[in-house]
């Protein structure tokens, strides 16, 4: 029976296009599955986008967008990415699917069920401004212990002290710049510090499931620590409205946070996949019941390390105690640096943009090789360095490999008519010794031992260019009487070929098919190792299938984005003045916003606000009597400018921006500010001013 493989990478969150970390995990995850359906396996590789979360609903916001749309948006630039690199997920779909919103509140019903539902009664920052929570992440302020300043709620990037977000000193809320205040709210928790769960994970991380080196980190939060408790609490898996979340069931105005419906994602996923193999929803969702109720169905999940404990002991625990089929494995791999520098991960999208690599004419596959040579089943770093990349595509992979073919097709097709000859024993050894490394290298793809793989690969074709360079073709084919031994030579190096490009087929699939066509072999599995092409098979016209990587390519690749944004690809993962360019908009887009100079009449702090400066602003307009018409504008800029020194003065106003009730009274419009994106450089705020002549209500086209 063929094995029956459920395989997902981490789901990326809907705001951001993706950048190198996630391609790198896509890609070890993809050659993964590649070998398993090369060796039959019925595999199931799905993906999502993690859609929910208050900091997608506050991007969308920000963003003019209903966070449907904005995620849509997002999840459309996906197949730019995933067809450039050859990632062969069978499907893609969102955590905001129905299926994952059935999904998850069964799963929580069958938690509260089983007795590990909890509520508690938590004191939290409320924003007055917003009327919402707000995360950690949203609060800021002064930190307890160094005093920095506009550190974040939950620690201090300055002196590393790590708080609640109580403890700071004058916080405020990063979305309106308002004080917090503190209020009470009902919060569900996962019982993770239930004795029956911390009985599960102990046994579950223990039964091979995870790598040693994540066993050891998982350890110190199941195992009793000094006071003999463990360090694992309970889990606050509620928030409150608003939130782009699925909804409690029977809990209006209650969300599941996020984490708790991603990795459902995963299910909700395969379940959709189910859906169109079916054509039918609801006989999807047998065929997904069936398939997980199966005991032969495996589970396998690709990550990073910064997610380990949400999938090795959070959701572990909720598919256990939801009566589920638990994973097999957790796969987590470290991050990609380059230059031994900067980490490549989610969080800073800088170095190698992946689009900008396709952009170059760099071929996806020197890239999939290249990480290949350094993936290891390990939880570890690996790093990118060009030189090194450079030296691995052109000497390795084309001059090792490549070239076996290059060397001896032209001989088959103009000497041979095409057509492959017998071989003699000394080729034969060499093919033996070709099919013997078969298993070895087999066993190493179903390890995830890709680099050593692969240098398993590059030792064989090393034997093959030993062969080639002591019969030397090119001299055979200028001696008389030696066409046999041309013939035979020939068809062993393009017999070797042939298999050196099995072993390589899950890492450089795209390159395979086209070599497949060449050898005219049809599909090329590890089981066809054995076979061999026939004496008289007639191969195709060798077509150059790789070319080498030019330097200049990395130069372009590494080099810093040119100063014009109007050059800059919307996707590309740059920073200018800190902040990555927004997605490209139309000139229709841009026509929508209709900004107007403004004279600011009066200006004066705002009581109960430390951000916020109140404008009264004279855009040009005129009420239906004709009388001038003042616009009301709060603005966050109090921290940069006293009243006077705007009072007099012109600015740029958004005109059609659809009033916003504040607690200070409704604000009109917006005025326009500069800042630095990474508020950590904090060079301030600039309040953008017209050159002298222009009047309030000109138009800013
Ligand atoms: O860390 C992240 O990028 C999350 N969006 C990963 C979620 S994985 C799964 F749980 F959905
Ligand atoms: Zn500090």
């Amino acid at each position: 029976m063929p094995r029956q493989l459920f395989v997902t990478t981490a789901l990326p969150y809907a705001n951001a296009p993706f950048h190198i970390g996630h391609m790198m995990e896509y890609i070890q995850a993809d050659i993964w599955v590649r070998f398993q359906r090369m060796h039959g396996s019925n595999v199931h590789f799905v993906c999502a986008d993690d859609a929910h979360g208050a900091p997608i609903m506050i991007a969308a916001e920000k963003a003019g967008k209903t966070p449907q749309q904005f995620v849509a948006d997002i999840a459309a630039g996906r197949k730019e990415y995933l067809d450039g690199f050859h990632i062969s997920f069978d499907n893609w779909h969102s955590t905001d699917g129905p299926e994952n919103h059935l999904l998850a509140q069964n799963i929580y019903r069958d938690l509260k069920k089983n007795g590990l539902i909890d509520t508690r009664t938590i004191e939290q920052f409320f924003d007055p401004d917003k009327s919402m929570f707000l995360p950690d992440r949203f609060i800021k302020g002064e930190c307890p212990k160094c005093h920095a300043k506009d550190q974040y709620g939950d620690n201090c990037e300055v002196c590393g002290a790590v708080y609640s977000p109580t403890e700071l000193i004058n916080p405020y809320s990063a979305l309106s710049g308002a004080t917090p205040v503190l209020r009470t709210s009902e919060h569900f928790f996962f019982k993770l510090s239930d004795p029956r769960c911390l009985a599960f994970l102990d046994q579950w991380t223990q039964s091979g499931a995870v790598q040693p080196e994540v066993l050891n980190k998982i350890a110190e939060w199941i195992e009793p620590g000094e006071d003999g408790k463990p360090k694992m609490g309970d889990w606050d898996i509620s928030r409150d409205a608003p939130y782009f979340g699925i909804e409690i069931p029977d809990c209006p105005g209650k969300y599941f946070y996020v984490w708790l419906d991603a990795p459902i994602g995963y299910l909700a996923s395969l379940q959709n996949r189910f859906a169109k193999l079916e054509g039918d929803a609801a006989k999807g969702a047998a065929a997904y019941e069936s398939f997980m109720a199966d005991p032969a169905t495996e589970q396998y999940h690709f990550i990073g390390k910064d997610i380990i404990t949400f999938h090795t002991l959070f959701w572990p625990a909720m598919l256990h105690f939801s009566g589920r089929k638990t994973p097999n494995a957790v796969f987590v791999h470290g991050f990609l640096t380059i230059n031994s520098g900067e980490k490549m991960s989610k969080s800073r999208g800088t170095g190698l943009n992946p689009l900008k690599y396709l952009s170059l004419g760099m071929n996806p596959e020197w890239l999939r090789y290249y990480l290949a040579t350094k993936l290891t089943p390990r939880n570890e770093d690996i790093e990118f360095s060009p030189d090194d990349f450079m030296a691995r595509v052109n000497s390795d992979l084309i001059g090792k490999y490549i070239n076996i073919a290059s060397r001896a097709a032209g001989f088959i097709s103009k000497r041979f008519g095409g057509k492959l000859g017998a071989v003699s024993p000394d080729g034969a050894g060499l093919l033996d010794t070709l099919r013997e490394g078969q298993d070895v290298i087999a066993a190493l793809y179903e390890s995830r031992e890709y680099a050593k793989a692969l240098r398993e690969v590059m030792l064989l074709a090393d034997k093959v260019n030993a062969y080639v360079d002591a019969n030397k073709p090119w001299e055979l084919a200028k001696k008389d009487g030696m066409e046999a031994r041309l013939h035979d030579v020939c068809t062993v190096c393009i017999e070797a070929f042939r298999m050196l490009t099995i072993y390589l087929k899950p890492v450089l699939p795209a390159l395979a098919a086209n070599v497949e066509i060449f050898l005219n072999s049809g599909p090329l599995s590890f089981g066809t190792a054995n076979g061999g092409l026939p004496v008289g098979h007639t191969i195709g016209e060798y077509q150059h299938l790789m070319q080498r990587v030019d330097i200049k390519q990395l130069d372009a690749l590494f080099e810093a984005p040119a100063p014009s944004a109007a050059t800059q690809s919307a996707t590309e993962i740059v920073a200018p003045g800190g902040e990555a360019l927004a997605p490209t908009i139309s000139i229709d887009d841009f026509a929508k916003v209709d900004l107007r100079i403004a004279a600011i009449l009066n200006c004066e702090a705002v009581e109960g606000s430390t951000k916020l400066l109140r404008l009264t602003l004279d855009a040009g307009e005129k009420d239906e009597a004709g009388q001038p018409r003042m616009r009301n504008v709060f603005s966050g800029i109090a921290s940069a400018y006293k009243p006077e020194d705007l009072v007099g003065k012109l600015t740029v106003l958004v005109a059609n921006l659809a009033p916003r009730k504040m607690k200070f009274g409704v604000s009109e419009g917006m005025v326009l500010a500069a800042s630095h994106g990474d508020e950590k450089s904090n060079p301030g705020i600039y309040i953008l001013n017209p050159w002298a002549g222009a009047q309030p209500g000109m138009r800013i086209h």
